[in-house]
């Protein structure tokens, strides 16, 4: 079931968002080699929780943190641990904040220290995806315009599309109906409703679009080794266009 918020709902989404993207900004200031996983999660977890918010992920579903950190070759959903960021490592963070049980998800990737131009122009091209397949985003477009926007992009780069995992709904839940691929034909699938509060996160591989699960059962890595990256906003869709949820205000 594809829920419309009303005024009250989406003004709690809204505060959800901000203090998401807050523990963002919050994460960035200690995104730097040296710096292990678990201390970024400790960062979010207390940040969250001092502003009177929930982790979204810390325990949906059995996930043990309240971020996701997703290093190199690993898609999404990457378990802080002791790993150390180092020179070369791209990491992408994806962070979920509830307030008064009302969700938002957003996610970014960073560059520590140097990387090729390569993988550099794939964190670029990655987070330019996002807003290409956001411009689409109004009442009466169709969700296949979001994702042939974001696949645009992607292929124009020689960059691949990760298929098996999607955008979707959020608001009481982290993941509400609709899916949103980040692949897809212009003019189809559902209708947007002004109303409507989506996630829209591609993830991009600089090598094959192919994946898989680790031992972990919740990190996603690519096939080939090669590098990945993931950018996400929550927004709502509005009768001109949209509004993103999870951004600076
Ligand atoms: N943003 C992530 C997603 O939509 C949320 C993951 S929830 C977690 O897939 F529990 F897996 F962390
Ligand atoms: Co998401």
């Amino acid at each position: 079931m594809i829920s419309i918020k009303s005024e009250r709902e989406i003004d709690l989404m809204r505060h959800a968002g901000h203090i998401n993207y807050l523990t963002h900004e919050e994460i960035k200031k200690h995104v730097k080699a040296g710096i292990t996983t678990k201390e970024l999660d400790k960062i979010a977890y207390d940040f969250i929780t001092k502003n009177d918010c929930v982790p979204s992920f810390l325990n949906y579903e059995g996930y043990p943190a309240s971020i996701c950190t997703s290093i190199n070759d690993e898609v999404v959903h990457g378990i802080p641990g002791n790993t150390k960021l180092k020179n070369g490592d791209i990491i992408s963070i994806d962070v979920g904040v509830a307030y008064k049980n009302y969700h938002s998800d957003a996610a970014r990737t960073y560059i520590i220290g140097e990387v090729d131009n390569k993988i550099k122009k794939l964190v670029e091209k990655t987070e330019e995806s996002l807003y290409e397949g956001l411009k689409v985003i109004k009442a009466g477009a169709k969700i296949g315009d979001i994702g042939a926007a974001i696949s645009e992009v992607a292929h124009q780069n020689g960059l691949s599309v990760v298929r098996e995992l999607v955008g979707h709904g959020v608001g009481i839940s982290i993941h509400e109906d609709p899916d949103v691929p980040n692949f897809g034909k212009k003019n189809t699938g559902l209708v947007l409703k002004a109303g409507m509060t989506i996630a829209v996160e591609p993830m991009l591989n600089l090598g094959e679009r192919y994946v898989y699960m680790e031992d972990d059962d919740w990190t996603i890595k690519t096939d080939d080794g090669s590098p990945s990256a993931h950018f996400e906003h929550t927004v709502l869709v509005t009768d001109t266009g949209y509004e993103i949820l999870t951004g600076e205000k």
